[in-house]
């Protein structure tokens, strides 16, 4: 069975992480979302909430599974069972930092290799801090995140 590792800090998650987990489900047999606690961060929603909202937006998708980790990414694919990430590329900017992680990741675990896959053309300027400043600054952004989560921005 082929796994593959969707990993990010999902706070929230947003309709263009389903993009890309919808399209390495439809690729692979299972999918993991994995859900950072990110240290140093200070997100909007709790890990437990990033990861319930994850969890209810993926509801539809029946070969994916979230989990929350906390420390190295290459721990968690070792612990898992896994050693493919996918992660979503979008605008030019994203790729240095992600180039230099990948490197990193690869470093520290030879057999682990990073995919990256072109957002789609709708979600190429779409991002978690966007949506958490439009919804602390009563912008609009209910058509770019999934149902559950407009709730959760709602109820804030
Ligand atoms: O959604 P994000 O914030 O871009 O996700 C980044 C994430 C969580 C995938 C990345 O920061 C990560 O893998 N964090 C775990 C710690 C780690 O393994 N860091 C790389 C070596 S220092």
């Amino acid at each position: 069975m082929n796994k593959v590792i969707v990993p990010g800090t999902f706070d929230p998650i947003t309709n263009g992480h389903l993009d890309i987990i919808e399209r390495a489900a439809k690729l692979y047999d299972q999918v993991i979302v994995a859900v950072a606690k990110s240290a140093g961060k200070n997100p909007l929603f709790s890990l437990e909430e990033r990861a319930e909202l994850a969890k209810d937006s993926c509801l539809y998708l029946k070969n994916v599974e979230v989990k929350t980790f906390e420390g190295l990414l290459v721990d968690f694919a070792k612990e898992n069972d896994a050693h493919i990430v996918v992660k979503g590329l979008r605008i030019v900017s994203d790729f240095e930092y992600e180039f230099q992680m990948a490197g990193l990741n690869r470093k520290l675990y030879p057999e682990f290799e990073t995919l990256f896959m072109m957002s789609s053309h709708e979600y190429m300027h779409l991002s978690s801090s966007q949506i958490r400043e439009l919804a602390q600054m009563g912008g609009e952004y209910e058509e770019l995140v999934p149902e559950c989560v407009a709730k959760a921005l709602k109820n804030l």
